[in-house]
């Protein structure tokens, strides 16, 4: 087809679709509906008109913009040829799916139906945090969708450990360093028994009956916590205090390394029994690789089970914890020795977070009391029991806690006693694979850097004011909405204003860090990854007592916006996905990356936005009406749908108001496949929507069917996308 011809088939279009909506304006049978759209339409005037200021100056393009030769560009161009562009057939919007459905026979045309459960499975291998979930190798085939965010993010850490050291720094080079001895241990066995017997020794030798005299257990105890990043009788670690605006300690019950039942009959947790068994035989296994004799093998690890499985019953979920108000209990260390007198509390703490101060007076938060109060009792118990047994329970389990903790730096057979365990609890997350394990590892101990090196390789400063384009945009579109209540209104316009978006490396912190000197203490070896591991767990463990000074953390492997004190935080890892590349054409960034943050800031800031104002109500049913007319439908949406109708089509509005921006200041961006701006923005933001989707409220079309409500008008679009097919039904207003 010429130029000139698609020209008039689309003027075409466009006058046929004012004529037929005038037609239906005389026919309109709900006098309501019709007011309140047209009441509606007068509003969302604002914001069209403030995107279409930009639009008159796209018009004055006067040369084609440069093509991206990048090869990040060559990727992204030939996914997008893969897929499928929405302005070029706007009447297939609902028979268009993400290729992926396409490729799965048994999916239907309808989302909303056909995908929900493979959204939420999806949606679960994702999980939250750093979990590692495997994949099955049938579902891998079938999502050819790109890898997940996490693991985009992980990948593009071990390209940074991976990449040949340039100029790298000190402390790059001490990282590249870690992650190379991960990959490649090369620890015979005989090394691997020699470093662990070195250690037991430090930690007061195996417990053998006759002439041993016990170490005091809360010296031990601080050794294992400080130098060894073990918890083995309660968690310690540093979050926010009650009232958000420091950190302090807190204290949580510790992690069990066996699967544990939560009874909810009785309200208390044990282990799976099924897995004592296997348990037992690798832990005896593990013994057997450290040379220690039969008997006291079969002694410590029952001695570990039984106290574990004592523990245990008194740990529970945190949902239970939270209604029953056993979370967040605030009090001084003088009042935690006094609940659990059996842990020698301040000299604990003092030695977990030197050189930090720590004083008697200083408040913890609790968030198991009644465990704290068993723990201690627990121990009192033991430790006289058994002490006419001449066995020390207390001591063998700090030990086996200890070792737990050593085993990924040891030799394979070690792990692979700790592999028959996990493959007879079937626990996948001990599968990662080596990569995974190693990136998550260095991240593990050097985080700051990481962050550093994310933001140097892949963020750049396109990633600042993509952030402020997307802040301001995103505060033009929230002023345009209407409230039902004034104080709500104030509320929230007052909080959106008072918060500032940064990058998650933005701070006076890491911008007078000095990572070399940070860094300088450790010593990495170029073959011994054992002692590489130690200097990981201490450096872990200084992190927790930076963070009680107020340091800023990292958060290197979040992929999503959240708020901290004044500030909404944008994690540098949301930039290393392939929504985002410094090279790409900013339409490519802000259709892609600017949509995905836009969502994101939306699923934050308002989350119960329809119960609060009516435009946002409307402007949900008024894309859904869209949608109903072409696909002659009457159903409804449910509300957490309506929400995330309004969420998509929002961001979407969000974003392209920040490129329009980002062109008034800079008019000239590069382009892919000769496409124009806003076209290749569109496209950008169909391809991220089809290929990420970390929302589990369904959304009841595809995403490239945004773009053909947005482009009903041809004040937002290269052209105007009516689609003008078969319309029988009521009269649609031309904007939402
Ligand atoms: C969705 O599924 C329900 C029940 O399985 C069915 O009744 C309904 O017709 C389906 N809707 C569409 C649009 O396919
Ligand atoms: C592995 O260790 C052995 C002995 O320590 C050494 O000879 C060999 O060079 C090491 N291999 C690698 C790849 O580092
Ligand atoms: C490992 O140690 C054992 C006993 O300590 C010894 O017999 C064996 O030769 C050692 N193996 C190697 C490879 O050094
Ligand atoms: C007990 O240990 C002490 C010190 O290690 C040692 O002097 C003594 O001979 C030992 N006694 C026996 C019976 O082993
Ligand atoms: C919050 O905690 C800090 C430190 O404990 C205290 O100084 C401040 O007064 C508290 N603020 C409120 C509002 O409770
Ligand atoms: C267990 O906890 C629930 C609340 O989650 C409570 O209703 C129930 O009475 C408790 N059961 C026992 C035996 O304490
Ligand atoms: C692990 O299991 C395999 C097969 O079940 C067995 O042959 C092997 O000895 C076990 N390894 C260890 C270290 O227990
Ligand atoms: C529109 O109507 C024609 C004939 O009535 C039909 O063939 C075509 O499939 C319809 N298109 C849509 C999108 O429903």
């Amino acid at each position: 087809m010429t130029q000139n011809s698609s020209d008039q088939q689309e003027i075409l279009q466009f006058t046929q679709g004012q004529a037929q909506s005038e037609e239906s304006n005389s026919l309109v049978k709900n006098q309501r509906l019709g007011l309140r759209l047209f009441q509606f339409c007068l509003a969302s005037c604002i914001i069209g008109t403030v995107m279409g200021l930009g639009f008159y100056f796209l018009q004055k393009k006067t040369q084609d913009p440069l093509p991206c030769l990048s090869p990040a560009c060559m990727r992204v161009a030939e996914r997008f040829s893969a897929g499928m562009d929405p302005l070029s057939r706007p009447c297939d919007y609902f028979q268009f799916t993400c290729k992926a459905e396409m490729s799965h026979k048994s999916r239907g045309k309808h989302r909303g139906n056909a995908t929900r459960q493979d959204v939420m499975r999806r949606r679960e291998r994702r999980g939250g945090g750093i979990r590692m979930d495997i994949v099955s190798d049938t579902e891998k085939k079938r999502d050819d969708r790109l890898p997940d965010r996490q693991t985009a993010l992980l990948q593009a850490i071990k390209e940074i450990l991976e990449s040949p050291k340039r100029t790298a720094s000190s402390a790059e080079q001490k990282a590249q360093t870690f992650y190379n001895t991960c990959m490649r241990p090369n620890i015979t066995l005989n090394e691997s028994i020699y470093h662990i017997q070195m250690l037991i020794q430090k930690l007061g030798g195996w417990p053998v009956p006759g002439n041993w005299t016990e170490p005091e257990m809360n010296s031990i105890l601080a050794l294992v916590m400080t130098q060894y990043n073990t918890f083995p009788f309660f968690n310690v670690h540093v979050g926010p205090d009650r009232n958000k605006s420091q950190n302090c300690i807190q204290i949580d019950q510790p992690e069990f390394h066996f699967p544990i039942e939560w009874n909810n009959q009785i309200n208390r947790s044990k282990f799976n029994s099924q897995f004592l068994r296997p348990f037992f035989s690798s832990c005896k296994e593990l013994l057997t690789l450290l040379n220690v004799p039969f008997t006291s093998r079969t002694q410590h690890c029952g001695l570990y089970m039984s106290l574990s499985s004592t523990l245990v019953t008194n740990t529970s979920p945190a949902s239970y914890r939270r209604s029953q108000n056993l979370m967040n209990l605030r009090m001084t260390i003088q009042e935690l020795q006094e609940l659990a007198p059996n842990i020698d509390w301040l000299r604990c703490l003092q030695a977990i977070f030197h050189p930090v101060p720590v004083s008697k007076s200083d408040f913890v938060l609790v968030h198991n009391r009644p465990y704290i109060i068993y723990m201690s009792e627990t121990i009192s118990k033991w430790r006289h029991q058994h002490r006419s047994m001449d066995s020390y329970p207390l001591h063998t389990y700090m030990i086996m806690n200890a070792l737990q903790k050593l085993m990924p730096a040891l030799h394979t057979g070690f792990m692979q006693t700790m592999k028959n365990f996990s493959v007879a609890t079937n626990n996948e997350n001990e599968v990662a694979p080596c990569w995974k394990h190693c990136v998550l590892q260095t991240v593990k101990g050097f985080n700051t850097l990481i962050s550093h090196l994310i933001k140097d390789h892949y963020a750049g400063e396109e990633a600042d004011k993509l952030i402020s384009d997307i802040y301001s945009s995103f505060k033009t579109k929230i002023a345009t909405l209407n409230w039902q209540n004034g104080d709500t209104q104030d509320f929230v316009l007052n909080k959106i204003t008072a918060l500032t978006p940064r990058l998650s490396t933005d701070n006076e912190f890491f911008n007078q860090l000095k990572l070399d000197e940070h860094f300088g203490e450790v010593i990495m070896s170029e073959k011994n990854y054992f002692s590489n591991y130690l200097q990981m767990l201490v450096l872990q463990q200084k992190m927790r007592s930076r963070l009680l000074s107020h340091t800023p953390q990292p958060h290197v492997l979040s992929i999503q916006p959240f708020i901290s004190g004044n500030d909404i935080i944008i994690p540098v890892g949301m930039f290393v996905s392939q929504q985002f590349h410094s090279s790409y054409p900013r339409a490519v960034n802000y259709g892609m990356l600017g949509t995905i943050i836009a969502k994101d800031l939306l699923h934050l800031l308002l989350p119960d936005i329809l119960s609060q104002s009516e435009s946002a109500v409307l402007e949900s049913e008024c894309v859904w009406s869209h949608y109903l007319t072409a696909q002659k439908g009457t159903s409804s949406l449910s509300p957490s749908q309506k929400q995330e109708v309004w969420v998509q089509y929002s961001a979407l509005q969000v974003a392209l108001l920040a490129y329009k921006k980002s062109l008034l200041r800079h008019s000239s961006d590069t382009s892919l496949s000769g496409l124009s701006h806003v076209h290749l923005f569109l496209i950008s933001f169909t391809q991220a929507s089809c290929d990420s989707e970390p929302y589990t409220a369904p959304m009841p079309f595809e995403p490239s069917f945004l773009v053909t409500v947005l482009c009903v008008n041809s004040v937002h679009c290269p052209k105007p996308m009516t689609c003008v097919k078969n319309r029988s039904h009521g009269q649609l207003p031309d904007l939402c």
